[in-house]
């Protein structure tokens, strides 16, 4: 099924004529301007929506990020969508989603950008150091288990140095100011679509194993000297000081193993990081 805003920026039927998946964007809707993609995807998903379905606009005048961020989204210039998943997966592995969703992300911009992506804990693509991408995972349960995943995907392409607001300039990208190079969207977007396809659907619990080695394979913080900012009253967060130890691994629930100088492990279920030099 495709659904088109008034004289959308794309076409949904031609986007899925190019999709060679099984699951995701047979159900494809396709909005100029919407608040959040994120936003209108759980009101589908609490709605019975189907596996797969899939909002992209063109614009987001709402759009969000993770610990209540804005998530500056113009129009033209990047890749704003959410997919949903409904896997059968344990309550407890539902962190393991988003980094997955960040290995296939930068094992993508690899392979079809020629960029060296990286990921950072928890859930941001980077390149050269630098954010091009961030993924928000917002997942519904109930006591049967997890009903739904909606998961919203961001990803800078087109936007030159001034695109960004003054505050973000020192941590952001796009791929063209990584490549030189402007790049086609739509093209991006069904590549990336295609790679979640095979990736993240049909039995997720037996695939998260080798994404998870994917994305441990491609952060280059694992072994090294990191501080853990923790997110303000997440579980584990011990008190929500700042901690500094070797970044040892992550936990079966996706969360961060630091380890501390005294030997002892500390788990952070949500938070950021920072290298230290
Ligand atoms: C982050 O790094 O803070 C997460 C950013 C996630 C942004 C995407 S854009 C599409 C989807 N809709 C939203 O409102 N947010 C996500």
């Amino acid at each position: 099924m495709s659904h088109r805003t008034e004289k959308s920026f794309w076409e949904p039927r031609e986007i899925q004529a190019l999709l060679h998946t099984q699951v995701l964007g047979r159900n494809l809707f396709v909005f100029n301007r919407i608040g959040s993609t994120n936003e209108f995807l759980k009101r589908l998903a609490r709605r019975g929506a189907e596996e797969g379905t899939t909002i992209v606009a063109d614009e987001q005048s709402a759009g969000r990020g993770r610990l209540g961020r804005r998530w500056h989204s113009p129009p033209a210039k990047g890749l704003w969508f959410s997919f949903l998943l409904r896997p059968q997966l344990e309550t407890e592995k539902v962190g393991l989603v988003s980094l997955a969703i960040a290995a296939v992300i930068a094992d993508t911009l690899c392979q079809a950008c020629h960029l060296d992506g990286t990921v950072k804990w928890p859930n941001d693509v980077l390149i050269s150091g630098k954010k091009v991408c961030g993924i928000l995972c917002e997942t519904q349960v109930s006591p049967a288990g997890v009903e739904s995943i909606v998961a919203g995907v961001g990803v800078n392409v087109n936007q030159r140095y001034d695109d960004f607001a003054s505050e973000w300039r020192a941590h952001a990208t796009s791929l063209l100011l990584a490549s030189g190079n402007m790049w086609d969207r739509r093209t991006l977007f069904v590549k990336l679509m295609e790679a979640f396809d095979q990736s993240l659907f049909k039995n997720l619990p037996d695939k998260l194993p080798v994404l998870m080695d994917k994305w441990c394979n491609c952060c280059p913080a694992l072994g090294q000297t990191i501080t853990v900012i923790p997110a303000p009253l997440a579980p584990q967060s011990h008190g929500d000081e700042n901690v500094t130890g070797i970044f040892a691994g992550i936990g079966e629930s996706g969360e961060l193993m630091l380890r501390m100088p005294a030997g002892d492990l500390r788990f952070f279920a949500a938070g950021e990081i920072t290298l230290s030099t």
